[in-house]
């Protein structure tokens, strides 16, 4: 029997079953999915981004949506958790936010550097006397073992290079970096529960994840097809036509240049579907003139999409395995259920 060692602190995830993250995805994942996912037993993040002024709206919006679903607060805490990407987000706004509305984690990403942290790990314990707990998203080895002895979260994230959005530019894929950073920590004696992200979409990938050393799983670019994301249909389509992401997904910096996203620290790019912007980008064309095509793309509406489109598409290596639009509380459970099939097969193989 799997049990879930995060039950404890978290009681509303299922106890006798893989825990089963949303990501948060910025823009994407808000109030309906978080509750949503963390409804059915999994965790749900709403995704504060780097522009902090929504935040304390969305989270007012997640509370009175909770409240019409009959899902409890647990120890004051909204049973959903908060992404930050740091090196654009305002401390004094998050803290303000997460006053008004407590929540049961907050999840840091992509700090200009990673002491930054420490400040912010520190006032959100202080507001919250410690019910809100630190999770941090890292992306190798080296940042694992400098969080945890400076930051001291209570949750690690390792992201693998299979990961759809921003991550590193330079890490290795789960299957690497999930034994080494669990084999590091052990080694310094710290003691520090791991979340695995990166290209797991089903239940095959969180029973991989658990193997490699992890403790649970968190997933984005899956979400990505549940009905309660915040996402363009063709932006959806997409998910669901793109296969052999190894190819037809790449990573870059264009999109947030067309986009006109500046500040994402230089280490960082992000994963997405092969597109115009990008082609354009390889074959020589000017930022200028590749924003100019993106501005008019945005406003073809959802025949901006596609590989001959130019509308920014974050997916992970993953979405060749994403098939469906589902609700996500059935995403979760069924994610679940084939991870806990598969650990009882392989717990028994067959011998010839
Ligand atoms: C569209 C998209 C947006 C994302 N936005 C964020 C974000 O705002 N903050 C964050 O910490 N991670 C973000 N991520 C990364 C996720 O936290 C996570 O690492 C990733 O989705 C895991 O890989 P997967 O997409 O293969 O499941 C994003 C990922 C995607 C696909």
């Amino acid at each position: 029997m799997a049990t879930n060692i995060f039950h404890t602190d978290y009681p509303w995830t299922s106890p006798d079953a893989p825990l089963v993250v949303s990501a948060p995805m910025m823009k994407i994942t808000l109030g309906r999915l978080a509750v949503t996912v963390s409804a059915h037993g999994g965790f749900g993040f709403l995704a504060g981004g780097f522009d902090l002024s929504p935040l304390a709206r969305d989270l007012t919006e997640a509370a009175e949506y909770a409240k019409s679903q009959n899902v409890l607060l647990h120890n004051g805490t909204l049973p959903i958790g908060v992404g930050f990407q740091n090196w654009g987000s305002d401390l004094h706004m998050a803290v303000e936010a997460l006053k008004e509305n407590p929540v049961a984690a907050a999840w840091f990403f992509a700090p200009k550097q990673l002491s930054d942290l420490i400040d912010w790990a520190k006032a959100i314990r202080t507001i919250s006397e410690g019910k809100t707990k630190i999770w941090v998203q890292v992306g190798t080895v080296a940042e694992a073992i400098e969080v945890a002895k400076t930051t001291k979260p209570d949750v690690l994230v390792v992201q693998g290079s299979d990961s759809g959005g921003h991550g590193l530019a330079q890490r290795s894929s789960l299957l690497t970096l999930l034994p080494e950073t669990a084999d590091a920590l052990a080694a310094e004696g710290i003691e520090i529960p791991l979340i695995a992200a990166g290209g797991i979409v089903d239940g095959r990938g969180v029973a991989a994840a658990l193997t490699l050393g992890a403790n649970g799983v968190a997933l984005g670019t899956r979400f990505l097809a549940a009905q309660e994301a915040v996402i363009a249909k063709g932006y959806q389509d997409e998910v669901l036509r793109v296969t052999d992401g190894g190819t037809s997904t790449t990573t870059t910096t264009i999109y947030d240049v067309v986009r006109g996203i500046h500040g994402w620290p230089r280490a960082y790019n992000g994963r997405g579907v092969v597109n115009r912007t990008y082609l354009d980008a390889v074959h020589g064309m000017s930022n200028e003139e590749n924003t100019d095509r993106y501005q008019e793309a945005m406003k073809q509406g959802d025949a901006g999409w596609g590989p001959e489109g130019r509308l920014t598409t974050y997916v992970g290596a993953g979405v060749g395995l994403v098939r469906k639009v589902m609700p996500a509380g059935e995403i979760v459970r069924h994610v679940q259920q084939e991870a806990l099939e598969i650990l009882q097969r392989s717990a028994a193989p067959k011998v010839q």
